[in-house]
């Protein structure tokens, strides 16, 4: 498969993967929603997670493109090969696709997605959860739980953070700032 051709728009199309992540959920959705030129790309997890925190309906119902893993070869991340993105975010990202993310595993929609941005160039900005060694976390019922983040997720991280065209932000903030400079400066840098 050759070079994706760049496609020209106002404002970049961003292929956009959601994992199932409680933690930075909601933000994500609200960063996300904010955004027309949007399609959702949504792991077999996120599905049940969006539904356990009440969120699965806001999706659907937001006139978005999603993409659900329902096949095995996750053929909706072809249009990646056809210029139809000029950037992809995942967000937000479980230690498990994470794991999978460093390691060149592709078995799911999301992973599939990522892999193949990665072989096409496309630059990818990632928000995974597990991101610092303590934290706080919400669970669907609203009460807060301590996660003690273990030293291979903080080590999966960091080492996403120095391949070539992949961002990692730190928080929901840090998320929509970067996304300001992908919208912008990065638009063409395939
Ligand atoms: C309510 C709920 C919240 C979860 N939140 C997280 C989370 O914040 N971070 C995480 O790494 N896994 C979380 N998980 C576990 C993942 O969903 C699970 O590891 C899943 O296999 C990830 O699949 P995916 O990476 O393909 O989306 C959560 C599970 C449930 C049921």
């Amino acid at each position: 498969m050759g070079m994706p051709e760049v496609v020209e728009s106002m404002h970049p199309r961003i292929a956009w993967g959601i994992t199932g992540a409680g933690h930075f959920l909601e933000p994500c959705l609200n960063i996300l929603l904010e955004l027309d030129q949007v399609d959702i790309f949504i792991s077999n997890a996120a599905k049940e997670v969006l539904a356990n925190y009440g969120l699965l309906k806001r999706l659907e119902q937001s006139g978005r493109h999603l993409f659900w893993d329902t096949g095995f070869s996750s053929r909706p991340v072809t249009k990646l090969y056809r210029g139809y993105y000029q950037a992809a975010v995942i967000a937000p990202v479980t230690s498990n696709t994470i794991a999978k993310m460093v390691n060149g595993i592709s078995d799911n929609l999301v992973t599939n997605l990522f892999a193949h941005a990665g072989k096409c160039q496309i630059p990818t900005l990632i928000l995974p959860c597990d991101i610092k060694p303590e934290m706080n976390s919400l669970t669907p019922l609203g009460e807060s739980v301590q996660v003690h983040v273990r030293k291979v997720d903080l080590d999966n991280i960091d080492c996403l953070a120095s391949w070539t065209g992949v961002e990692v932000a730190r928080d929901p903030e840090d998320l929509k700032l970067q996304l300001r400079t992908f919208s912008h400066d990065r638009k063409y840098e395939l």
